[in-house]
């Protein structure tokens, strides 16, 4: 059978499906990707990009930082593509349970998606680190410099930079997702960075989807692999 067919079918046939999801699935969206040809990863910059979003510098260079998060990091006119709609579509269906991503630009709950795991955070969400006090996107879009608090504390991202843990309930729930889910469509990831990754290790199922424009790791493991754009796999799968 065709593989999007095939799609098509696990996915009439179960109500109990998770999405698991990386960078790839925005692109559609205008947001780059990190680690393809002209992902954010291979763009010129002073230090690796991997370094500036780290505690370390965030903590040293804090100035670098917030001038690289806001040009880099922030992505305010991007709207939800085939690919986020479809996933809403299907949870509001009642056949997704959820879905969870690396991707910290809110475009899965833009699109209707309830139940989303942001395992690395959200550009929606900033906390003075002195008071706690929240602060929107724009706090950080409309400030230059290190945005500050009314208390003079520094506002942070409620995103995970390297060095930084996961939070463990959202891991927790996402192993939880995973360890009882039928179908588990995996897509628009490249399945390198840890924690995140190793939760794919979770599933017991038969009905591994990989959807993906390059070769991942996992694809000797899937039980379906489907190299192209996700976005128009999942419409077409979903009929969106
Ligand atoms: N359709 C399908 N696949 C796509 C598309 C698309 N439209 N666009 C890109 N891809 C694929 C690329 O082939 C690549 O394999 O998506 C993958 C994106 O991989 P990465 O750029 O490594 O992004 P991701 O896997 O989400 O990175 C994980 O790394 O730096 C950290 O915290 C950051 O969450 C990020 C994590």
């Amino acid at each position: 059978m065709e593989p999007v067919m095939q799609l098509k079918s696990w996915i009439e046939e179960s109500k109990n499906i998770v999405f698991f999801g990386g960078a790839g699935v925005s692109t559609e969206s205008g947001i780059p990707d990190f680690r393809s040809q002209d992902g954010l990863y291979h763009q010129q910059y002073d230090y690796p990009p991997e370094q500036i979003l780290s505690h370390t510098f965030f903590v040293r260079k804090p100035e670098e930082f917030f001038r690289f998060y806001r040009n880099k990091m922030l992505a305010p006119d991007a709207r939800p593509n085939r690919a986020h709609l479809a996933l809403a579509e299907l949870e509001r269906a009642g056949r997704l349970k959820a879905v969870i991503t690396q991707n910290i630009d809110g475009l899965h709950q833009a699109a209707g998606s309830r139940e989303v795991l942001e395992l690395h955070g959200s550009v929606l969400r900033n906390h003075c680190m002195r008071c706690g006090k929240f602060y929107g996107m724009d706090a950080i879009l409309n400030s230059v410099g290190v945005p500050k608090c009314s208390c003079g504390g520094v506002i942070k991202p409620d995103v995970v930079l390297y060095e930084e843990g996961l939070d463990m309930d959202t891991l927790n729930r996402a192993v939880n997702y995973i360890s009882r889910t039928d179908v588990l469509i995996v897509g628009g990831t490249s399945l390198t960075v840890y924690p995140a990754a190793g939760l794919i290790d979770y599933y017991r199922g038969r009905k591994l989807v990989l959807i993906n424009r390059d070769a991942t790791p996992l694809d000797g493991q899937a039980d379906l692999v489907i190299a192209g754009k996700i976005g128009e796999v999942l419409g077409e799968a979903v009929g969106l």
